[in-house]
């Protein structure tokens, strides 16, 4: 069945039940575009984000690790046009006061809110958090929260290069906290306030750029795939040249199908030697690299790629979730590619009277480094029906005939199949089955 079956209101609602996401100070009725991630959603951030890192890491070319500040000086931000051009059109209804981004709403129409058509004039809205250093707030000191984490990335580049002996081409590869003060966070997780970047920047000379963009381009695809991505809803989607970014030469949004329609997911530019030079001519430092083979200086040219660890983990619960009607029932599950699941296994005893037989290859499992649940409360139907929602590709259940034969049921999430197993063959089982291209 497709995964159409997927709302907004269902994510929503199963990320709180099964404990992947709450609103952030829920009980203080929550601050919105900002979420807590509970104990599956931060296994499964971990997860994304272990999972990029082996992409990035296992490039031919070098590809190295930074973690910069989320606190940013305002020089930093001045040079990188942010401070100038990070801004969103934002219009008010002067009737019911609600704010809207000006691109969201038909300022020809009436205020969806409350009917009326009497706006205020188009304001830019700057998305960045400013905040001051120290007890003095006057305009020397002011810091602003990181909107993006690839500033570190660049005015740390010749820290990096000569302390690591690298040599372009190379990238630096970083994961950590951006914060924008969206105007209208919607969507759930796809546009919040403060959010998690997965950032890459590849050095490289500018005559490289174009087929380091190409192929990063082509990676990223994979990337995607490799996570159990459907290739129908995923596409790359050029900008047209009145859509890129005051620093892009070229920009390729990676987008997915989502119920609300073609969305970008990661960015992938070429950002030439934009920022490299405007932080030589804002700091007075050159940032130059010099070409042993030419005797010349250059400015290196970057290919970025850039997404949000929380846009992805959404596209992935949109991706995997499913609904089918098994006994007069709805089964809702989560069909993960296994290696993506919160829980490889999970591990049940038929009766309470085999809880340690059931537990001690749980631990097992468990010290076999294999994320796993041990689930011994309810019927074993109602177990099956909790582990396929959090998308656990494969339940064994310890029973009478274990204590006889030395195997388990193991039960799959997606053909609700069941077959015997050797107990001594489990981890074998488990780790084929997350290495396999393909689940079903
Ligand atoms: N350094 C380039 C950059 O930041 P961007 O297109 O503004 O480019 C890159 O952001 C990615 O970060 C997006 O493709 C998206 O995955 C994620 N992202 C951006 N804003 C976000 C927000 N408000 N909430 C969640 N994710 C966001």
């Amino acid at each position: 069945m497709s995964s159409s079956v997927a709302t907004l209101d269902k994510i929503v609602a199963l990320c709180k039940r099964r404990g992947f996401v709450y609103p952030s100070a829920e009980i203080y009725s929550g601050l919105n575009g900002v979420y807590d991630f509970g104990p599956l959603g931060t296994v499964l951030k971990n997860t994304i984000k272990r999972l990029w890192l082996a992409q990035m890491t296992s490039f031919a070319q070098e590809v190295l690790l930074l973690d910069g500040a989320i606190l940013g000086a305002s020089e930093v931000w001045k040079a990188s046009g942010h401070v100038e051009n990070f801004s969103d059109p934002m219009v008010d209804c002067l009737v019911c006061k609600k704010r809207y981004r000006a691109d969201d709403v038909d300022l020809e129409k009436n205020c969806p809110h409350c009917g009326n058509k009497q706006w205020t004039d188009v304001r830019q809205f700057q998305l960045m958090f400013q905040t001051s250093l120290g007890a003095l707030a006057d305009s020397t000191n002011i810091a602003y929260l990181r909107p993006e984490t690839a500033q570190s990335i660049f005015v740390n580049f010749k820290n990096v290069m000569s302390t690591n002996r690298v040599k372009i081409p190379f990238g630096i590869a970083q994961i950590g906290k951006a914060f924008r003060n969206e105007i209208t966070p919607k969507q759930f997780l796809f546009r919040m306030r403060e959010f998690e970047q997965m950032e890459m920047e590849f050095f490289c000379k500018g005559q490289d750029a174009d087929s380091f963009f190409d192929l990063w381009c082509q990676r990223r695809l994979a990337f995607f795939h490799d996570l159990g991505l459907k290739q129908d809803r995923v596409r790359l989607r050029p900008h047209a040249a009145d859509e890129l970014a005051h620093y892009s030469k070229a920009c390729n949004d990676v987008e997915y199908e989502f119920p609300f329609g073609w969305k970008e997911l990661e960015g992938i530019a070429n950002r030439a030697d934009f920022d490299l030079t405007q932080h030589s001519k804002f700091s007075g430092k050159d940032l130059a690299v010099f070409d042993e083979e030419t005797k010349t200086s250059y400015m290196p040219h970057v290919v970025e790629s850039s997404v949000g660890v929380e846009r992805l983990f959404l596209t992935l619960l949109f991706d995997a979730y499913d609904e089918e009607a098994v006994d007069g029932e709805v089964r809702t599950v989560l069909r993960f590619h296994p290696k993506v699941a919160p829980y490889a296994a999970a591990v049940m005893p038929l009766s309470n009277k085999l809880h340690d037989q059931a537990h001690a290859l749980f631990v097992n499992l468990k010290k076999a480094g294999f994320s796993v649940q041990y689930d011994d409360s309810g019927s074993i139907g109602k177990r099956y029906r909790r582990q396929d929602e959090i998308g656990t590709p494969v339940c064994f259940t310890f029973d009478f005939d274990s204590l006889e034969d030395n195997k388990v049921t193991a039960r799959n999430r997606d053909t609700m199949q069941q077959e015997r197993v050797a107990i001594d063959q489990l981890e074998h089982y488990v780790r084929d089955m997350m290495t396999k291209a393909c689940f079903l």
